[in-house]
């Protein structure tokens, strides 16, 4: 049996921002349970909804040395759908009413929590052979394995690996303040270890020094190798080709699917979805106030409102879009200038757009089901979930080439009758709303052909199935079984 601690900011069903959280959520399932014993450690926000938090299981606590001060790390437990997730306790740093803020609060709060997940190990009983690591806020964790945890028996030859589901966000502050944080020493914060110019950098420590680099897409593994997409860290992550390579994510197939559904009104599935999908967008259009019409085509956007999902390119065509014959439901929340931008148009064309500015597990699943179309334009996107949630409720969508868009988006071929959706290569917004009239046109034009890519857009397997054997092979590897 080989052990595995996955370590992550985020986790569903407990607490999610954004994909991290299905991903670290779903995988951990996904894997072959007579070779993995695949555990998840995560903070134990106060923000998580109460009903899991009441069924948490008290382990123990003790006392960890960090930040000056001896600090209080209480550790708890939770079986989920066969899976065992610990929790790191301290009101401290978990306490506030979301899991991110403030930044530099931010890099002591995931600093500690690196620490602290490191630390628990020998009380919790659990030796991992590797540990899994995402994103920023756990960057500090292969560092911390070179360094305070080399030495003695119960670390020596434990193996990690960084995974990098963004790498816009880094965890950047001072040298000064970050070596106070993570009690570091000096030879940490050199230009080929934690140093950026004068600041330090959580997440280009993980990628140093983690035996091996993974993140969401092959696409987005080559790109974060270039200047445009590398954030500045395009050089370490050159020089680490060898130890760099992207696995494409899945979903959760039990949780997304429109024939089991409970949170959508009318379920359907890949042979009824002609005349069943249909009533999920009259039951939307009725919700929201928009024109009741099967016949209109519906186009969604549920997303994060930030510049990474192309939106500057949809502010600049919303008045010409909305002239065409279409219905807009965007779910979403972020920048305020996004959100609204978003109720603008909703106000101006009332029965056109539908803008909901919330955040709505239930409400998402209704667009995924409702709509025809589902827009994704992204500047960048590591891997994305949406589209993949879209192409599984048999809502096509119109994407830009780009990562993960790229490599989970088969392109329209009308000659050869070929593809799951419609894309687009340049950040261009007129090149996106050509991609968008071209729908359109089938939609309404040939309604055959597009019901055609609607069944092989069911049809593809983007469960985890694939995707988790990856994982695993990396996994045998390392640890040299
Ligand atoms: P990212 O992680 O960059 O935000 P992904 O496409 O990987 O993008 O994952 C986004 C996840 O967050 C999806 O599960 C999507 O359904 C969900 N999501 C985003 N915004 C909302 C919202 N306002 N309400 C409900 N779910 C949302
Ligand atoms: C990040 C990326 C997104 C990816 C998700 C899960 O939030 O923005 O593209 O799907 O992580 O890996």
């Amino acid at each position: 049996m080989k052990n595995i601690l996955m370590v992550a900011s985020e986790a569903v069903p407990f607490i999610k921002t954004g994909g991290l959280a299905d991903v670290v959520g779903s995988l951990p399932k996904c894997f072959n349970k007579d070779e993995y014993d695949v555990r998840v450690i995560i903070p134990k926000y106060l923000c998580m909804p109460w009903h899991f938090t009441c069924q948490l299981e008290y382990i123990t606590n003790f006392y960890m040395y960090f930040a000056g001060m001896n600090r209080y790390v209480g550790l708890f437990k939770l079986v989920h759908e066969g899976v065992t997730f610990y929790f790191v306790d301290n009101e401290h740093y978990f306490g506030g009413p979301k899991p991110y803020g403030d930044t530099k609060w931010d890099i002591e709060k995931f600093a500690f929590f690196s620490r602290a997940a490191l630390s628990a190990l020998p009380v919790l009983g659990f030796k991992p052979d590797l540990v899994h690591c995402h994103d920023w806020q756990t960057g500090l964790v292969p560092v911390y394995m070179k360094d305070s945890f080399r030495g003695g028996e119960f670390y020596a030859n434990m193996k990690s690996i960084m995974t990098i589901h963004n790498l816009k966000f880094q965890g950047v502050w001072d040298i000064e303040t970050i070596q106070g944080i993570s009690g570091l020493s000096d030879y940490y914060f050199s230009i080929d270890k934690l140093a950026v110019k004068k600041d330090a950098n959580m997440l280009k420590g993980g990628i140093a020094y983690a035996d091996f680099v993974t993140t969401v897409s092959e696409t987005y593994a080559e790109e974060i190798k270039t200047e445009f997409y590398g954030e500045g860290l395009n050089g370490l992550l050159w020089a680490r080709r060898d130890s760099l390579c992207g696995i494409v994510n899945g979903i959760d197939y039990d949780e997304y699917n429109p024939a089991t559904d409970e949170r959508i009104p009318f379920k359907y599935n890949d042979i009824n979805f002609r005349k069943e999908k249909v009533k999920n967008k009259r039951a939307l259009q009725q919700e929201l106030g928009l024109e009741v019409n099967d016949k209109k085509m519906m186009i969604g956007l549920v997303s994060r409102l930030t510049d990474q999902k192309g939106l500057d390119l949809v502010a600049h065509i919303m008045d010409e879009l909305c002239q065409d014959d279409v219905q807009i439901v965007v779910l979403g929340t972020g920048e305020e200038k996004y959100e609204n931008m978003f109720r603008y148009f909703d106000w101006k064309y009332g029965n056109k757009v539908s803008a909901n500015i919330y955040y709505s597990e239930d409400m998402s699943h209704k667009v995924y089901a409702a709509c025809d179309a589902f827009l994704m334009p992204s500047l960048f996107e590591p891997c994305g979930l949406s589209q993949l949630m879209s192409l599984r409720y048999g809502t096509l969508p119109i994407v830009r080439e780009t990562g993960g868009l790229r490599d989970t988006v088969k392109p329209y071929n009308e000659f050869e009758s070929q593809g799951t959706g419609f894309s687009f290569a340049n950040y261009n917004a007129h090149e996106m709303l050509a991609a968008i009239r071209y729908a359109e046109k089938v939609y309404y034009d040939r309604k055959r052909e597009w019901n055609k890519m609607v069944d092989r857009a069911m049809a593809e397997d983007f469960s985890w199935n694939t995707s988790a054997r990856k994982y695993e092979n990396i996994y045998s590897w390392l640890i040299g079984w």
